[in-house]
């Protein structure tokens, strides 16, 4: 095997090895996927600013996000069906990631359970919850984070209902996978997939399939999303799941200065500065975006995450020299986990974490939590969300 120094190269090996089904579905954003694009260009537009003849020695990539002692500011995102891209697949991740010192966080729509993960780690996991019209069903599965030791619950709010993506319906996304004919002749082809699909239980939503009850098709994230999420999602229910849960709390999925204030106000540990990757409205201007003016109207009184867009350690550093406090992966760990299961997941970290320190060491810094717009050339009108850059 070639030797992998990049996420890209981690890319190319998932695509070869994932299911045509679960890669679409990564590496998918909504309607015409212009804010999945402008996640990554936005990042690219911001440019580094080279210093010499400062002292490297001793550099650390060590920080904390909300409070937890990370080894880099970079936690892994929650990813519906991870277990569909590899089997076992979130217990493979959250092991990568305890190893590594960094948090690792468990969609509700994980293929392991919350108590799967628990039971096969043996540090605090974050756990990332959707909220469902059915409360009790809601109140039970924050009780189960709780029982399984989660040190944050991360609350999603920016998908309610499933932005529209047309590889998923056009390939009838579920799982497990339905047998149909073009399915089956993409599984011939993915046999190191099969093997390890056969030899584990975990195939289906763990969270929810026996936990929940009134869907037509528990295999299909469209009908969950679409019978089971509650549309009347306000900040009025969020504050009654703050005080449910009674622990740290990340907002996630706020991309408006106005829905960041009130994150502040309900007492947010953090927000994530997030749209869902591009995968849900398609037209959003990217994280990092806006990520100045969220930072503004908070005043830094709230510690502010981002996510979407990030594929590698630049992009990190860029992220954090913008002035958020920590970031998340998601689809640049699933390329990982794709390729070569816990070991992919292992090196995608690395990867990541060493195009951070390096070039930490070329902007002339030694510690990653003094990173800051000093380090950055970022485009006149960059900050302004009307102005075109
Ligand atoms: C979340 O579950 C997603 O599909 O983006």
């Amino acid at each position: 095997m070639a030797v992998i120094t990049t996420i890209d190269d981690l890319h190319r090996l998932y695509r070869r090895r994932a299911p045509r089904m679960f890669y679409d579905y990564c590496e998918s954003g909504s309607w015409t996927e212009q804010t999945f694009r402008d996640n990554i260009g936005d990042f690219q537009k911001i440019r580094l600013r080279q210093r010499v003849a400062v002292d490297m020695s001793n550099r650390s990539t060590a920080s904390t996000m909300i409070g937890e002692r990370v080894a880099m500011p970079v936690a892994l995102a929650p990813v519906g069906m991870t277990g569909m891209q590899h089997a076992d697949g979130e217990i493979l991740a959250a092991r990568a990631a305890e190893a590594f010192g960094v948090p690792f966080t468990l969609s509700t729509m994980s293929i392991c359970s919350i108590e799967d993960v628990a039971a096969q780690t043996s540090k605090p996991f974050w756990f990332q919850l959707y909220v469902m019209k059915d409360e009790d069903f809601v109140r039970r599965l924050i009780g189960r984070a709780r029982d399984a030791g989660c040190s944050a619950l991360v609350l999603t709010l920016d998908l309610q209902l499933l932005g529209q993506r047309h590889k998923d319906l056009k390939n009838g996304l579920s799982a497990p996978p339905k047998l149909t004919l073009p399915v089956i002749a993409d599984l011939a082809t993915k046999w190191r997939w099969g093997l390890g699909m056969l030899a584990t239980k975990r195939r289906k939503f763990g969270n929810i399939v026996g936990h929940a009850q009134g869907v037509g098709d528990p295999a299909s994230l469209m009908a969950w999303t679409a019978e089971q999420f509650d549309p009347q999602l306000d900040w009025g229910k969020i504050e009654k799941l703050r005080d449910l849960w009674g622990g740290k709390l990340i907002l996630k999925g706020i991309l408006d200065p106005e829905d960041a204030v009130m994150a502040q106000k309900i007492g947010a540990d953090a927000i994530v500065v997030s749209n869902h990757g591009g995968r849900q409205l398609d037209g959003a201007h990217s994280s990092i975006r806006m990520l100045p003016s969220i930072l503004e109207a908070l005043g830094g009184r709230t510690e502010v995450h981002l996510d979407s867009g990030i594929r590698s350690g630049q992009d990190v550093l860029k992220a954090l020299a913008m002035g958020a406090q920590g970031t998340f992966i998601g689809r640049a760990f699933v390329y990982g986990l794709g390729a070569m299961g816990q070991a992919g997941v292992t090196k995608a970290l690395q990867v990541i974490h060493t195009e951070l320190d390096k070039t930490m060491a070329l902007c002339g810094e030694r510690d990653v939590t003094a990173l800051g717009r000093h380090n950055l050339i970022v485009p006149q009108g960059f900050d302004d969300p009307t102005a075109v850059v």
